[in-house]
């Protein structure tokens, strides 16, 4: 089988690729990346220089290089997105790329996919296209949930799903879908949650808790899902799933962050044999802009149609990550960076503006 994976330079993509190529060695695989700010060749080192795997450095959006590209392809899997939320709430520059890329990119690489003749279309998105829940809410999101997003990655992912689900239904094309919750693990950027904490109290520094308007610290849940889960649900769902069907994916590990901060603080004290502390570790600061409250994920249809569940509680999956991070190859990932650190500082200096600007409007 040849299968092409959009997006397979970034965090999960890469993950995926190589989950991929080790349970599906005779398999052909094809990884179209962008190489934004987000995508790192490193991420696939030892994988993207095999002979049965294809790197193409291209936009999603280029309908007629996918053409090319996705000759001969029977499967894609479809990752490429811009995905950092506090960067589409930037200046509109930022915020119309995620519509580009998430809504165009998507439409145009389906549209490609069903012209070359690829026979099944499997699409990734998130749970954020559901809004967010109430704190005390019984319910969690669930397939038939109404789509509610409130930002503008939320928005894009929205559309994007939409758009495969209406190209599936005027083509009668094979597509799946699923939706997930936050993912971590090994070569996720620094910019997000986890490594960063990690990379800020491996260095002894504060890690950051948002506050919000009621001035309760780290109300905000979150459920979390290690990839590997991620990419074990997204591969049964390609092979057993049933086509046209959307299924939701979890970590069922629901976390406020300020639980989540504590249970990082008690791993990273035993793991750095030293006291971290919510006084000693973590600053305090004002939310971000219309954060979301609760995500949480059903997982019942998964479950039931499947028999899938993930494998990681928070604190194994957690505890295996600061290993990963600390390791002489997470090391050497890291070191590998450092060639794209202009393009993601640049991308964290915009992100940190926004989030200051809105600070100082709101204080
Ligand atoms: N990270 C999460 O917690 C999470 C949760 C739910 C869903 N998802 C979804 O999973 C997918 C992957 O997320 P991630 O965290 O790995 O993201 P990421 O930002 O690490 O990787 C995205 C990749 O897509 C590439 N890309 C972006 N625009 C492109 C374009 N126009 N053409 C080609 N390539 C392009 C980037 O170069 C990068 O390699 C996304 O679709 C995201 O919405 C992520």
């Amino acid at each position: 089988m040849r299968i092409a994976v959009t997006g397979g330079a970034g965090f999960i993509g890469s993950n995926f690729v190589r989950y991929w190529m080790d349970t599906n060695p005779a398999d052909e695989v094809v990884v179209i990346d962008a190489l934004t700010y987000a995508g790192h060749l490193s991420n696939l080192a030892g994988y993207h220089e095999r002979p049965n795997c294809q790197f193409v450095q291209a936009d999603i959006c280029d309908y007629q290089t996918m053409l090319k590209v996705l000759a001969g392809v029977n499967l894609v899997v479809h990752f490429a997105a811009e995905t950092h939320v506090d960067r589409s709430l930037g200046a509109f520059e930022l915020e119309r790329q995620f519509y580009r890329s998430n809504i165009e990119g998507t439409a145009s690489l389906i549209r490609a996919s069903r012209e070359a003749g690829v026979g099944h279309f499997h699409h990734v998105s998130t749970d954020e296209v559901f809004g967010d829940l109430a704190f005390d809410d019984p319910q969690k999101f669930h397939e038939t949930y109404p789509y509610n997003p409130s930002s503008p990655y939320a928005v894009s992912k929205a559309a994007s799903d939409h758009v495969v689900r209406a190209f599936a239904h005027t083509y009668n094309y094979p597509i799946t879908i699923t939706n997930c919750t936050n993912n971590y693990g090994p070569f996720q950027t620094p910019e997000k949650l986890i490594p960063r904490s990690i990379a800020l109290l491996l260095a002894n520094q504060k890690v950051k808790l948002y506050t919000d308007a009621d001035g309760i610290p780290g109300r905000n849940i979150r459920d979390w899902l290690h990839v590997q889960d991620h990419c074990e649900a997204i591969a049964l769902v390609i092979k057993k799933g049933r086509i046209g069907e959307t299924y939701g994916i979890g970590g069922e590990a629901e976390l406020s962050n300020f639980h989540l901060v504590e249970t990082m603080l008690d791993i990273m004290s035993e793991f750095l044999d030293r006291s971290l502390t919510i006084e000693n570790s973590v600053e305090f600061v004002a939310d971000r802009p219309g954060h979301d409250r609760r995500y949480a994920m059903d997982l019942s249809k998964i479950k039931r149609e499947l028999g899938w569940q993930p494998r990681y509680s928070f604190e194994q999956g957690f505890l295996e990550t600061v290993q990963w991070y600390t390791s002489p190859e997470g090391q050497a990932w890291l070191a590998s960076l450092s060639d794209r650190t202009s393009d993601v500082r640049a991308n964290q200096e915009q992100v940190v503006a926004v989030r200051e600007n809105w600070q100082a409007e709101h204080q």
